[in-house]
Parts: C-alpha cells; sequence; structure tokens
C-alpha cells in the first residue's frame, strides 16, 4: 500500500464498471475501459475516466499504477453468519442436522464477548483478504455479538448491515432462546446504538420461522414498522424438509413466505436467504413488495439444499444478491462464489455471462442491500471500496487468460479458478488495506 493512504490518490489499471444491470440491458451494462483510471478523495470516488486524461487533471496526485490489473467494486456479500467462521466446512449434515450439530453449540460461545470480539476481527480480517469489503451478517440471540461485530466494522471504517438473530421457540436449543419481549427490547436498543452511525446498517433479524413463535414474528414486524429504514434479513425455502416442517409450524399459513408476510415482515428492504423452491404465490409477492433474494450457492451445494432458480427470478426483475453464507457455505471468497452461481446455473441450463457474474458480485448485491448509491460501483459520489483483480494470478489461470481476445475471456478464468491470490489490492473507504502498488 502507499504509505499515506488518506490523501488524494489516482489508481490506475483496467477499469470495469455498470451504468446498467447485465440482466436486464446485457453485456454492454458493462463499461470497461483498457486504461482507465479512478480519482479517490476523502473516502470516496472523485473521478472516473482515462488514464491519460485523468492523469493531466490531477497532476499533483499520487498515482498507483496497477498496471493491467483490473479495478472492480469491492465485493458485497449479501448473507453470511460471522459467528459461524469456526466451524466452515463441517462434514456430511442437511440443514436441520447441521444446525443442530455444529451450528446452535458455537453459536451458544457468543455469550462471551471476548470471544466474539475475536472472531469479528477474525471474520472480517479473512473476508477482507478476499476482497470483500461490505457483508450482511447475521449474529446470534447475544446483543454482545451484534456490538462486537459493529465495533470492529466500525474500526476498519467499513460498511456493513449486522443484526441480532432472533430465536424464543423451543426448537432452539436451551441457552440460545430469547423471548419475543426481549428480542424486539434488544433489537430496538441495537437500532437506536448502531443504526446509520458511520457505515453501519442495522437489520431485524428473526432467523427463520421454524425458531420464532408468532409472537415474537409479530414483535419484530411491529418493530420493522416503527423503523421502517432498517432493513430485515431472515431465511425462506431453502430445503424441501424446512419447508414441510414450517407448514406443521404454521398450520394456517398459505406458503412460507406467509409465515413473516401474515406478521408484518414482507416489504421493500427484506432480505430473505436461498429462495429456492419458491410457489408462484411466493415469487409474484415478493415481485410486488420489490424485497431482495440473496442467492448462497455454495451453502446450497455443500448442505444440499437445491439449485436457485436464477434466469427465472431475474428476469422478474427482481433484486438479487449473491453470498457465501459463511459458514453454511464452503468458502469465503467470493471469486469462488461466483464460480458455483455460474455451475449451479449451468445445471439448470442458463449460462451466467461474466458480467452477470461480477454484477451479482458488486452492484447486484449493493442493490439487494438498497446501498446501490454507496458501494458495489465504481462512479463519482461512491464510496471508495474497491478491489484490485490480477487477472494471471497463478499459471494454471494465466495460461488460459493469455489467449484471451475480451475482457471477458480474460476474467472468466479467475472468476472460476481464483482464489485470494488474484485479490492484489482492496482500497476501503478510500484507503488501501491490502496489497502493494505494481
Ligand atoms: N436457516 C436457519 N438458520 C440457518 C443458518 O444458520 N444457515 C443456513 N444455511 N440456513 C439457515
Ligand atoms: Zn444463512
Amino acid at each position: 500500500c502507499p504509505a499515506d493512504s488518506q490523501a488524494a490518490v489516482l489508481l490506475t489499471g483496467q477499469v470495469l464498471r455498470f451504468g446498467g444491470d447485465p440482466f436486464v440491458d446485457g453485456v454492454s451494462a458493462a463499461d470497461h475501459n483498457r486504461v482507465g483510471a479512478v480519482l479517490i478523495r476523502g473516502g470516496h470516488i472523485a473521478d472516473v475516466g482515462d488514464a491519460a486524461t485523468l492523469r493531466a487533471a490531477y497532476p499533483d496526485v499520487t498515482v498507483v499504477d496497477y498496471g493491467d490489473h483490473l479495478i472492480v467494486a469491492g465485493f458485497v456479500d449479501a448473507h453470511v453468519h460471522y459467528p459461524q467462521t469456526g466451524i466452515i466446512a463441517s462434514w456430511g449434515k442437511r440443514l436441520i442436522d447441521w444446525l443442530n450439530t455444529y451450528t446452535f453449540p458455537e453459536e451458544m460461545r457468543f455469550a462471551d464477548r471476548a470471544y466474539a470480539d475475536e472472531v469479528a476481527a477474525r471474520y472480517l480480517d479473512l473476508t477482507l483478504n478476499h476482497g470483500t469489503t461490505t457483508v450482511a451478517s447475521y449474529c446470534t440471540i447475544h446483543p454482545e455479538s451484534v456490538d462486537a461485530l459493529f465495533a470492529a466494522a466500525q474500526a476498519r471504517g467499513q460498511r456493513i448491515v449486522a443484526g441480532k438473530t432472533c430465536m424464543d421457540r423451543d426448537t432452539a436449543p436451551d441457552g440460545l432462546r430469547d423471548t419475543a419481549q426481549s428480542a424486539y427490547d434488544d433489537s430496538k436498543a441495537l437500532i437506536e446504538r448502531w443504526h446509520g452511525v458511520d457505515r453501519l446498517t442495522y437489520a431485524i433479524t428473526p432467523r427463520f420461522s421454524p425458531t420464532s413463535t408468532p409472537d415474537q414474528l409479530r414483535a419484530l414486524g411491529t418493530l420493522w414498522g416503527e423503523h421502517p429504514n432498517v432493513l430485515m434479513q431472515t431465511h425462506l425455502s431453502e430445503q424441501v424438509d424446512e419447508i414441510e416442517w414450517v407448514k406443521s409450524l404454521y398450520p394456517q399459513a398459505r406458503d412460507y413466505l406467509d409465515t413473516y408476510e401474515a406478521y408484518g415482515l414482507l416489504r421493500a428492504g427484506g432480505l430473505y436467504g436461498h429462495a429456492i423452491h419458491l410457489e408462484q404465490r411466493e415469487k409474484d409477492r415478493l415481485k410486488e413488495v420489490d424485497a431482495s433474494l440473496i442467492h448462497c450457492p455454495t451453502s446450497n451445494t455443500f448442505i444440499g439444499s437445491g439449485l436457485f432458480d436464477m434466469a427465472g427470478l431475474s428476469a422478474e426483475g427482481l433484486r438479487i444478491g449473491l453470498a457465501t453464507d459463511t459458514g453454511g457455505g464452503s468458502s469465503f471468497s467470493m471469486l469462488r462464489t461466483m464460480a458455483s452461481a455460474y455451475e449451479v446455473a449451468q445445471l439448470r441450463h442458463h449460462p451466467l455471462h461474466a458480467a452477470e457474474l461480477i454484477y451479482l458480485a458488486t452492484a447486484g448485491s449493493a442493490r439487494a442491500l438498497r446501498m446501490e448509491d454507496k458501494v458495489g460501483n465504481i462512479a463519482p459520489g461512491m464510496e471508495a471500496d474497491l478491489v484490485v483483480l490480477d487477472l494471471q494470478s497463478t499459471t494454471d489461470i494465466a495460461q488460459r487468460a493469455a489467449r484471451a481476445d475480451d475482457i471477458w475471456e480474460a476474467l472468466f478464468p479467475t472468476l472460476m479458478m481464483g482464489d485470494d491470490r488474484a485479490i492484489a489490492a482492496v482500497w476501503m473507504n478510500g484507503t488501501c488495506r491490502k496489497g502493494v502498488s505494481v
């Protein structure tokens, strides 16, 4: 990193950004500049254009030349559970057994603030190394676990979304339950403490209908009504067994989505994770209210959940974000997650274009989190969260990229095979946090 990252700085290299949505406008939604530049000042992007033009316009500014590397927006991971960092890649279970065997015992440890601080710091360091600059994270039922993550992100100048996971039903184990009232009170206090402070956004977080009573869902719906600008995150129709379980616990509900809808938990600003096995009514309602769906492909294959219908849902214009779902997902890397999204779409006979993949991981996820005017793209006025991709980071990738005829063919091998070695640099909030100038 340059010595003084706070001053204005001009990054030069290839630059890829979006003027539209490639799922709607096709590849022309992307703008690629072979010899481009991005001017960063005061934590924001001040100018974007040709390298020669910007060098001439800002002759006194420090230049960091990234050569042939590709500058894109920092990755936005729209659904994670930071407390599951330590149990990622746990073997052999499907969703409900996986929660009971691995997840819930680990989440109990977050009653200890010191442990929460340690894992929050580790998680943010690990993901920054992979180029992730924004996450939307579940915490645990413990308010301390939320304080730990927000405090760690605030110290790093990071834009994140987080919320206290709420579970009051006896389907959750002893030691990992709140009540309808305490979930309301604790979430409200956390909203007042953190929402809108620096770059922090609160999300009301009922884990999913099976671990909440109707009273708790109603209390959280009321809270959301009282704080309409916060987000709401939960899980929806991830596994077939889970959907059967929801039907048995909520016999009056028309479908899984109705368990949220009936209690004020369905509207714009709602983030619905997984959303694989949707009925037509659910799709229609999600579209009508302009809700966001979050695709978690490595999780859906790792836990054996199913294949998200990207082609069908993106055609309906829904806001769709991309996410690792750490630690149900099997990787911290959004590059690996893009590869998995490609593979899942292939199994549904719909090859996603490289432009669509990188859009999902940046502007698409930002749009799902309703932050598309702040992060996820490169444009004047936006916050300076950037990733610099080395498109030849390993010999495997380089030998394929060397025969590319255009930027998409040059980028695709990195999306399919890249790891943290492809993340040459990361700028967050206008400050260089990984990498050296080349
Ligand atoms: N459904 C409810 N909780 C979870 C979780 O922690 N991970 C995943 N993948 N699905 C869930
Ligand atoms: Zn999840």
